[in-house]
């Protein structure tokens, strides 16, 4: 029986699937969904995962001590509401002093935690950065800040630029809280591509000491969701 020679088409897919070997042999370097290690070390390799050309432009949405950058060689502009952490531009994330286009990722990491009692707060000022107060009709958490925070990222990305973002969910006033469904929704609705969810580890869970007793599995995670302002994620 003779062999019937491929089709055009069949031979131009052979040609661009790359051979197991070829894989093995270049910088590929795959992500896994679970992280367990730091969120500098995986910043770093997201950063070399996701975009499709090397970033020029990165911005730090919420900068604080940029405990995230730790040991890494990018550069970046470090913007932060709170002049206390001295920030390379002082300004508020939801309406950025930045031209239209002018970024390839921007990286959030919002406060995670809603108001604590007086006596804590300095701790968890330092801890999660909450230098400001979610009002009550804001049903104390930080999600409203989504909607006019990812409208800003849109705009001062490029065309097929990155949003990273590390964000927790918890509990609070008796409630889950789905800050990560929150941004997500949010992202969707100014036209991002939500594009990958990444579960990285905690070292323990958070223990508020005034609910030793609590009916939810304790939160031992957070996320890091990857967005892309383009109609396709790969
Ligand atoms: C959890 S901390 C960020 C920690 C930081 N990624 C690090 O590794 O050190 C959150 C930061 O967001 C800042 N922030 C809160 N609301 C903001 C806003 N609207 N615009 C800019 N920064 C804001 C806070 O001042 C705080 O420093």
């Amino acid at each position: 029986m003779s062999r019937m020679s491929p089709t055009d088409k069949q031979q131009k897919l052979l040609l661009e699937v790359p051979s197991p070997e070829k894989l093995r042999d270049s910088n590929y370097d795959p992500l896994p969904s679970i992280w367990n290690g730091d969120d500098a070390e995986l910043l770093d390799k997201m950063l070399n995962f996701y975009p499709r050309k090397k970033p020029k432009d990165i911005l730090d949405a919420t900068v604080n001590g940029g405990r995230i950058w730790r040991g890494l060689d990018w550069n970046f502009i470090g913007m932060d509401i709170d002049p206390a952490q001295n920030p390379d531009v002082v300004a508020d994330n939801t309406d950025m002093p930045f031209d239209d286009s002018s970024f390839d990722v921007v990286v959030y990491d919002p406060p995670h935690i809603p108001n604590q009692g007086k006596d804590r707060s300095k701790d968890f000022n330092t801890r999660f950065g909450l230098t400001r107060k979610s009002p009550k009709e804001e049903g104390y958490n930080f999600s409203f800040m989504f909607p006019p925070f990812t409208r800003e990222a849109y705009r001062v990305l490029r065309r097929e630029g990155l949003l990273l973002c590390k964000i927790a969910d918890y509990i609070h006033n008796h409630r889950y809280q789905w800050a990560h469904i929150e941004l997500v929704r949010a992202a969707q609705e100014v036209g991002f591509k939500a594009c990958d969810c990444i579960i990285k580890i905690r070292k323990g869970p958070i223990v508020d000491p005034r609910w030793r007793v609590a009916h939810h599995a304790r939160r031992q995670h957070v996320y890091w969701l990857v967005f892309r302002k383009s109609d396709k994620c790969e």
